[in-house]
Formats: structure tokens, C-alpha cells, sequence
């Protein structure tokens, strides 16, 4: 070896041609990737694969070179999983650490590969695969919650609770009827999903750098192969779209925030002041210090993570916001967001299905908690407006009356005096007392998608069929 080529030989061996020494040890720091595409090898591996037969199909590399380093790829890959060769920061990320194995492994026939492709093309490949199978994921752990849910919904489906708006009684509602609002939620997240997944599910593989190639390549032969709908139809933005990112984040960070939402009431409904529903051993911790302690650890770190969801989401808006095209290194940093984002995500929603089979309602809490704060005031009005068809506002108005006067007596409107009431309105019968009742109230709110058992139970039989 002459001087001269050791010198060449500490740059980087895949673009080091025109480098006369390597980079500065911070350099090789800040460009390297490696700990993130630790998790993108198999899909590095699979495109090359794909990519190789192309090369073969079309005649651009001979059918042996093809076999070589399709076989050698297989042994990359099984070495990596094996925990046999570990990537080297000096070689970047995945793609370069692949090949440079690939070459110890099967020499100039490695140096092949790399016709009518970049690394550009390849790390969108790689994410878009690896995005795929979060979406698929995701998909899975949200229908196992939405199960969860309708499990409850359904043992809980007559069970009497009060019904808040600004957090204060309302009027009474199920509890089944409450716990499908979250499976309604949680069904449109993953409409959102599905809805993401298929427009990531587009191969950029053959955009190569950014023009696309000169090589009689086929990329449908490659799209097909990976599994992909079509090849996108334009090299430039092939190589430089995040969106299967950012959309992936957007729809995470909008389950996240369903997800901080029953969280939240988990852990109001856990408080011993409420005392709704109570969490097992399962899913609560104890304190150091106090001994009574039965904390809902998990609600609150779902309602805690919730906010690095949207964290990543906004952090891959603003590392993109302005990027003219093409490809730009800052899009390596798009990767560990929207990895980790999946994994956190993903064990929310785990977590929350646990803790949702784990609670148990307290039916007779609930109960006594629609005892006070004239939940069915709304029912006395309506009733006027049925009964003596006083216009609603009207009603409304006498029934402030009767609360009123129910607060100065400190009892419930169905404890004050038939002759009380008719003082406040005359038109007022004993019959009026039969819609003052909690379950009247809801039993009555039959309409489509109301609160009323009746109405519940037709949701769960639609949700049972559409889950199953
Ligand atoms: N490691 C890079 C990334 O994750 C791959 C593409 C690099 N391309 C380049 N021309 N430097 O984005």
C-alpha cells in the first residue's frame, strides 16, 4: 500500500473517493445514526433484497452477483440479530454498515448493489416499511382497547352515574353509554390509521439521490416485492416527503389525547372522593410514606406521555418546516421521534386496556352520587313542556324555582311537597314525580345514540359485530 491510499483509507470507505483524510472524531458523532437504525436493519436488508432481484430481472447485474448478495444480505442480517456484528459509528447508519459487511462477506460483487439507488431513496424505503408495521400495530392494540371497553360497557351497561358538563352533575347517564364515547373516539383513531397507512404505503425506492436513474430499472417490480401499493411518482419528492411521519405522529398525537382524556377520568374516578371505580393491585402503586396509598400510576403516566407524544409531533413539524427539497440531512433526525412516539403509543394503549378490564365499577358510588346535585332537574321541565305544554324556556324557569327552593331546604326535588311544587307551578301533578328518578331519567333518553340502556345495548351489538 502505497502512502498515499492508507491515508484515503481513514475516510469514509462508501464516499470516500475524493477525501483525502477523515472526519473529526465530534463529526463522526454528530453525523452518525446509528442507535436508531438498530432498528432498521431487517427493512434495510428486505429493500436490498428487492432491489438486487430488480437489478438481476433487468439485466443490470448478472444473475450470480444477484444470488451472492442476496445470500450474503441473509447472513448480514442473521449476524446483526445475533448480536454478531455490531454496527460502527465511523460507517454512519444502517445502509453503509450493511454494505461494508456485505463486502467483507462476499467482496466486489457487494459493490454492485448500490446501481441506480442512494441512501436517500433507501433510508425513505426503510422508514416507510418499518411506519407500516407501527401502523399495523397500532391497528391491533386499539381494537384489543376498544374490546376492553365494550366488555365494560356491556356489565355496565344499566349501571346509573351522574353525567357531567364543566365537571359538575349534569344529568345521569349510563356508564356503558359513557365508556362508548371512548370506543367511538378510539374508532375513528383508527380510521386515521388506516387512512395514513395507505398513503405511506408507496415505494420511493428507484427516485436513487433525487432525479431518479439512468439504469432500465422497474419499480413496480420493487413496490411489488415490498409489499407497497405503487411507486411514488415523483423522484423528487420520494426522497425528500415525511409525511408518513408527520401524518403518523398527527394521528398518534390525536389517540394520545383520547387517551389522556379517560386517563384523566380514571383518575378522578379512582379518587376516594368520588370513589366511581376502583383499579386492582394489578394496576396501582403504593406510596413510601403512606400507607393508605392505592395511586393510578399508569392513568397518569398515560396523561403524562400523552404530552411527548405531541412533543414528537411538533418537533417533526418544525425539523421540517422550511427544508427546501430535496433531501437534507435534518430528516435523519425524523426518525427517533416517530420511533419512539410508536413504541410509547403503543404501550399506552396497552396499558389503558389493562386498566379498563382491571376497573370495577362502584355501582352503589355512582348511585348515591346522582342523589345530589339535581341531576334531573332537565326531566321536571321536559315533563312541563309534555304535560301542560308549556313552552321550554318557561319550564325552565319554574324548574329554577324548584331547585331553589329544594337548595334552601337541603333536599332533593323529589323530597319537596307535592303542595311546594304546586305553589311554584299549579299545573304540577304527583305524576311528575315518576320522571325525578335517576334511572326514569335515563331510561327515558331513548333517542338514537341517548343514554338510555335500551339505546346502549344497540351500540354494543353494533360494536360486538363490527369488532369481532
Ligand atoms: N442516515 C441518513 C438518514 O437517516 C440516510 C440518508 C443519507 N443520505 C445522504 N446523502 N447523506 O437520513
Amino acid at each position: 500500500m502505497t502512502k498515499n491510499t492508507s491515508k484515503q483509507s481513514s475516510a469514509n470507505p462508501m464516499w470516500g473517493g475524493h477525501y483525502a483524510t477523515g472526519p473529526a472524531e465530534v463529526m463522526e458523532r454528530i453525523n452518525a445514526c446509528i442507535d436508531v437504525d438498530q432498528r432498521l436493519y431487517r427493512q434495510d436488508i428486505r429493500a436490498s433484497i428487492a432491489h438486487a432481484e430488480m437489478l438481476a430481472a433487468q439485466g443490470i447485474i448478472t444473475d450470480t452477483d444477484a444470488r451472492k448478495i442476496v445470500k450474503g444480505l441473509r447472513q448480514v442480517e442473521k449476524e446483526i440479530a445475533d448480536g454478531r456484528y455490531v454496527m460502527r459509528e465511523a460507517l454512519e447508519d444502517v445502509h453503509m454498515n450493511v454494505e461494508a459487511r456485505l463486502t467483507e462477506i462476499i467482496g466486489p460483487a457487494a459493490g454492485r448493489l448500490h446501481t441506480a439507488r442512494s441512501r436517500n431513496d433507501q433510508v425513505a424505503v426503510d422508514v416507510r416499511l418499518w411506519v407500516r408495521d407501527a401502523y399495523d400495530r397500532m391497528d391491533a392494540v386499539l381494537l384489543d382497547l376498544q374490546k376492553a371497553l365494550v366488555e365494560q360497557a356491556e356489565k355496565e351497561a344499566s349501571t346509573v352515574m351522574p353525567g357531567f358538563t364543566h365537571l359538575q352533575p349534569a344529568q345521569p347517564v349510563t356508564f356503558g353509554h359513557h365508556l362508548l364515547a371512548y370506543v367511538e373516539m378510539f374508532g375513528r383513531d383508527r380510521g386515521r390509521f388506516a387512512d395514513g397507512r395507505t398513503r405511506a404505503n408507496q415505494s420511493p425506492l428507484g427516485a436513487a439521490a433525487l432525479a431518479g436513474t439512468g439504469f432500465a430499472i422497474d419499480r413496480n417490480h420493487t413496490a411489488r416485492a415490498l409489499g407497497f401499493d405503487a411507486p411514488m411518482a415523483n423522484s423528487l419528492d420520494a426522497v425528500s416527503d415525511r409525511d408518513y411521519g408527520m401524518e403518523f405522529l398527527a394521528a398518534a398525537s390525536m389517540t394520545a389525547v383520547h387517551l389522556s382524556r379517560l386517563a384523566e377520568e380514571i383518575i378522578i374516578w379512582t379518587s376516594p372522593f368520588f370513589g366511581f371505580v376502583s383499579l386492582t393491585e394489578a394496576f396501582t402503586t403504593g406510596s413510601s410514606i403512606m400507607p393508605q396509598k392505592r395511586n393510578p400510576d399508569a392513568a397518569e403516566l398515560i396523561r403524562g406521555k400523552a404530552g411527548s407524544i405531541i412533543g414528537a409531533l411538533n418537533g417533526i413539524l418544525v425539523t421540517l418546516k422550511g427544508q427546501p427539497l430535496t433531501y437534507n440531512k435534518d430528516m435523519q433526525e425524523t426518525k427517533l421521534p416517530v420511533m419512539d412516539a410508536a413504541d410509547q403509543l403503543y404501550l399506552m394503549v396497552a396499558a389503558m386496556a389493562g386498566m379498563v378490564r382491571d376497573m370495577q365499577a362502584d355501582r352503589t358510588r355512582m348511585a348515591e352520587a346522582c342523589q345530589r346535585g339535581y341531576l334531573t332537574a332537565t326531566d321536571l321541565a321536559d315533563w312541563l313542556v309534555r304535560t301542560t305544554k308549556m313552552p321550554f324556556r318557561q319550564a325552565h324557569h319554574v324548574t329554577g324555582r324548584a331547585v331553589r327552593l329544594a337548595e334552601s331546604r337541603k333536599c332533593r326535588l323529589d323530597e319537596l311537597s307535592l303542595a311546594d311544587l304546586q305553589a311554584i307551578e299549579s299545573a304540577i301533578t304527583a305524576d311528575l314525580f315518576k320522571v325525578l328518578t335517576p334511572e326514569a331519567s335515563v331510561n327515558s333518553r331513548k333517542s338514537y345514540g341517548g343514554t338510555a340502556p335500551q339505546q346502549v345495548r344497540v351500540q354494543i351489538k353494533r360494536w360486538k359485530k363490527a369488532l369481532a
